[in-house]
């Protein structure tokens, strides 16, 4: 099969990075065409910075890192849209306990940016220039597809399909009924979702990735590559134990959900999701319920259909199939 061409959107982010780390290190499956970066779990100048860092990691300097979005695009109408999620903790040590470090433990970047053009034209202009269809990931909020697809729907011509991470049935995290990368930016995500029904769209929610986790066992054999990409992901997958078992604790202890990472799990390989159904998916903007995601899966709805839903995973096999990608870096030329 050739190589999938992908485009990249992210909120860097320790699962972002693990996410596109095991993109760029499955060179015979995809080709990474470039990040664009948004603000999400940190300001947009902290998730560029984090990516270049990352790209840098895995001496990819070639690709390109085009920053996005520094805000979502109707922002903070009223007081349902102030996150009431606690993003961190101090724990018995008193050692700061978050999802997100503000800067990645990784060098500076060297690197810079593209400059002088903004994510959601350069989306424009490599899509409409792509002969072949691209294939785009979206770990973070939603903004810079939105204002692309606003400014140029044709774009949709050149897209294979979009796989985000995003939303919940039975699974929230920023507020009692929404997921943060959709509350953070509802309306981006009502206008990206809405494409849905034109190119294939494909969306990881809580349910699913909940289960795509890495344990304290992952770490230790990721550790045992005793080489910086493995330092990197093993000190990344602590950190996010941490956080869960003190800010989130879920079904299982000691683990770390690596939301982001099931996306290309699943590019890689579809049997990862063990419950899949395309069904009408809406979005709440604004109100108490303010970045909800509305599944209707009732059998006899008339509701046009525009979203591959994932509701679980194959833990055990997500682990093995992304810490054995990881161990791909001892051959990193
Ligand atoms: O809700 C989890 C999502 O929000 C992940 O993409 C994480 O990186 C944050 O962006
Ligand atoms: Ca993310």
């Amino acid at each position: 099969m050739a190589k999938r061409k992908l485009i990249f959107d992210v909120d860097t982010g320790s699962d972002d990075a693990l996410a596109l780390m095991s993109a760029l290190l499955s060179e015979n499956e995809f080709e990474v065409l470039g990040v664009c970066t948004v603000s999400g779990n940190r300001d947009v100048d902290n998730t560029t910075e984090n990516t270049l860092r990352v790209i840098e990691l895995l001496h990819k300097e070639h690709i390109p890192v085009i920053k996005g979005a520094s805000r979502p695009l109707i922002a903070k109408l009223d007081y349902t849209r102030h996150i009431n999620q606690q993003l961190e903790t101090v724990d018995e040590n008193g050692e700061i306990i978050s999802y997100h470090a503000e800067y990645l433990p990784l060098p500076a970047a060297k690197i810079k940016p593209l400059e002088k053009v903004h994510a959601a034209s350069w989306y424009i202009q490599t899509l409409l220039n792509s002969e072949e269809k691209i294939t785009l990931v979206l770990t973070g909020p939603l903004t810079n597809f939105a204002l692309a697809y606003r400014t140029a729907p044709e774009i949709l011509d050149h897209i294979a399909e979009i796989v985000i991470m995003g939303g919940g049935k039975n699974q929230t995290n920023s507020t009692s009924a929404s997921e943060f990368n959709i509350f953070f930016d509802p309306e981006a995500a009502f206008i990206t979702l809405s494409v849905g029904s034109k190119v294939p769209l494909t969306m990881m929610m809580l349910d699913a990735t909940h289960q795509a986790y890495l344990t304290y066992e992952d770490a230790a054999r990721l550790r045992k590559l005793n080489n910086a990409i493995g330092e990197f992901a093993a000190v990344e997958t602590e950190s996010r134990i941490k956080a869960y078992n003190l800010l989130q604790p879920l079904g299982k202890k000691d683990i770390a959900p690596i939301h982001d990472a099931l996306c290309v799990m699943y590019l890689l390989d579809p049997t990862v999701i063990t419950k899949k159904e395309f069904l009408h998916v809406d979005v709440v903007c604004g109100g108490i319920a303010n970045g909800q995601t509305l599944i209707d899966n009732r059998r006899a709805s008339q509701a046009i259909k525009n979203v591959h839903v994932c509701y679980s995973t194959d833990s055990d096999k997500f682990r093995e199939m992304l810490v054995s990608i990881l161990e791909k870096s001892n051959y990193l030329h």
